[in-house]
Parts: C-alpha cells; structure tokens; sequence
C-alpha cells in the first residue's frame, strides 16, 4: 500500500467502504476520520441546525451530545430503559418530545441494540429521523439486520479501544441516496470531485456546493481496518464467549453485582463489559483495589448532563433518575479478545474480594 505512493483517500478506501457495506448490509458507507465526525454529518445531512432539538441520551460518550451542539442545535436527554437495559427508553423517549425536536440519537450501548423496531415506528408517526450511534456496535445485529442500518443514519467508530480498530477512524452508513450525496459533499470540503477522482481523469476541476469539512480517512487507516474487518467475526466471538464466562463467575461469585443486559436480543458485539456495584460501595475505592492487583478498570460514562460544559440548562435532566443511579454504580471490567479464560477468572476473583472488603 505504502509503495503505491497515494496516502490519501483513494482506492484503499473505496475497498474498505464496499466491504463495509457487505458486511453491514448498508447500501452506502463513507470512511471519515473518526466517528464524531460521521455523527455531525449526520446531522448536518438532515438539516439539523440552530432551534431545533435533538433527543440523546445521558449515558453515552460526550460525541453524541457535541455533534449536536456543533450544528447549533440543543440535545435533549432521554433516561435508560431499566438497570438491565442501558440504552435508551422510548417512554422517556416520548417525554423529551417538543415542537423543536428535529430528530432522535440513539446509542447502541456496549454493542447491545436499541429497540429500534418500536423506537423507529413512533419516529415515523412523528416524522422524526432517527440516527444510531453505533460506536460501540460494529458486529451487532438485531433481528439479522446490522446495527447502525436500522436508521436513517448508522456512525461508526473505529478508534484504539474499539472493536475494529485503525487508531483513529470512523464510518457513516445510509440507505438513502440523498443523504449519501451530502455525506459524499460534507466530508470534502463540499467539492464535487476528490483528488483521486481527478488522478484518474475523472474530472479536470470541481465546483464547491456547500460549505464542507475535511473529514476524510487516508489510505493507511483504511488499509488498517480491511484487515481487522476480516477478524472481526472470530474477535467478537471471543468477546462473547468471554462476556458468558464473566456473567457465569460473577454471577456464582457475587450475586449482588448487577450484570446488565442478562438476556438482550440480538447479537452483541460486546464491547464491552459493565458491571453495576451494589448500591453503598465506594466506587472509587473499589476501583483501586483492582488496581492495586494489576486490573485496569474504567466507567461507562459519567453522565453528559453532569459535565460542566453540559450542567447549566441541560434539558431533560431533571428526568433521568434511571441514568443517574446506574451511572454512578458502573464500572467496566476488562475485556479484549485476547484475553483468556484464566485471565476473566482472575478478575472475577479480584472483584469478589475487592467488594468483600
Ligand atoms: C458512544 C460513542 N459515541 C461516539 C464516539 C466517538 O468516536 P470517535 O472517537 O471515533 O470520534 C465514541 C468513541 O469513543 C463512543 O464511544
């Protein structure tokens, strides 16, 4: 690939992209320099802008509120379904609901699906768009349909931690041809024809039509992610397998953790792999006695609404009980698919006596 010379967008791409789109099942796929970027796109692309509303959850990275907010828009914080279910809840869905709501965000959480089948059907009763954040859901299905193709607009991540990894990296998906033309423009600077379009005497000059980004990948992450795409299947099915593993140990060796997404439909990527602490233990301390055994853990997330750039005005932040009790129980445990079998019951171990003490 190096020695071809082209580093920038090109061929390597266009191939990382169709075989995206194989494996997903989306109709079009554009690789974009990280998933952040795909979900400003995406909202940018439905015509999201100042004055209007989009609801979001709480419980997510901060990506998905900030893309929002970049296009001038306010998100609007909906509450999780339930302590099994960490993703978001169509009733308080429904709750968030104003005038000014232009679309919904939902956040497939560790890899485990929305309901998009009932999410989707009030979406279209209210002629709302609906945009997945499928960071953390490369690999996921539900109902054998590719999470992040449910919607009007899927957003992947393919940064370091990820379960398809090029450092930095991400990818837009879409159905819909009209959406595709803005996502080809917005990534570009708005121009009608790429460099590479041009290298191969495609076009001799171009027009801008919009006021794009550059939100472009390059040859070398792309390169990257057509090969870990090929070992996606078998890594998730390590994650899943090791995922089953935790949930039996944990569950024999501390019954008052709570496992969340204990029997979720679909296929998971298992992104990764949250615990709730029973209500009274000190996180913190608890986290440093992993530590103290070599166990790296980490939280699945602060709360947006409880950022000092998100806490005044939040909206929708008085109604997320749900959100705030799980988010300040949570903690992650490691999870990779190099990881073996005694490895899990290594942690499994430490965590018991971690909350033993
Ligand atoms: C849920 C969620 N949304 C969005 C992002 C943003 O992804 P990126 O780092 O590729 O911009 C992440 C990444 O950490 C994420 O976990």
């Amino acid at each position: 690939m190096l020695e071809s010379g082209w580093l920038t967008m090109g061929e390597v791409s266009a191939k990382f992209e169709d075989e995206f789109k194989a494996y997903t099942g989306a109709k079009h796929a554009f690789a974009v320099s990280n998933a952040t970027v795909a979900l400003h796109m995406a909202c940018l692309a439905l015509g999201i802008g100042p004055g209007d509303e989009v609801i979001v959850p709480s419980l997510t990275f901060v990506a998905t509120a900030n893309a929002v907010r970049y296009t001038g828009a306010d998100p609007v914080f909906a509450d999780i379904t339930s302590e099994n279910d960490l993703t978001l809840s169509l009733e308080s869905i429904r709750q968030a609901l104003s005038p000014r709501t232009k679309a919904l965000m939902v956040m497939h959480y560790a890899g485990y699906a929305c309901d998009m089948p009932a999410i989707l059907q009030w979406a279209a009763e209210q002629g709302l768009p609906v945009i997945e954040d499928a960071a953390h859901a490369v690999g996921s299905f539900l109902n054998d349909k590719h999470l992040g193709t449910w919607g009007a607009a899927g957003c992947f991540s393919f940064f370091s931690n990820k379960n398809l990894s090029t450092g930095e990296g991400g990818m837009v998906v879409t159905d819909d041809d009209a959406l595709a033309e803005q996502f080809k423009l917005l990534r570009s600077h708005g121009m009608t024809s790429l460099t590479w379009d041009r290298h191969q005497g495609h076009a001799w000059s171009y027009d801008v039509v919009t006021t794009g980004y550059n939100y472009r990948i390059d040859e070398l992450r792309s390169a990257l992610g057509r090969v870990q795409l090929d070992k996606l299947d078998a890594n998730n099915a390590r994650r899943s397998a090791l995922t089953a593993r935790y949930r039996e140990l944990l569950s024999e060796l501390c019954p008052a953790l709570g496992l969340p997404f204990e029997g979720h439909p679909g296929i998971s990527a298992h992104h990764i792999m949250p615990v709730l602490l029973p209500r009274g233990t000190e996180r913190i301390r608890f986290m440093e006695r992993l530590k103290e055994q070599g166990i790296q853990t980490s939280i699945h997330y602060p709360p947006v609404h409880t950022f000092s750039a998100y806490r005044e005005g939040a909206i929708g932040a008085e109604h997320l009980p749900l959100t705030d009790d799980v988010a300040a129980r949570e903690v992650t445990l490691p999870l990779y698919p190099t990881m073996t079998d005694d490895q899990a019951q290594l942690v499994a171990l430490a965590v018991a006596r971690a909350l033993g003490d």
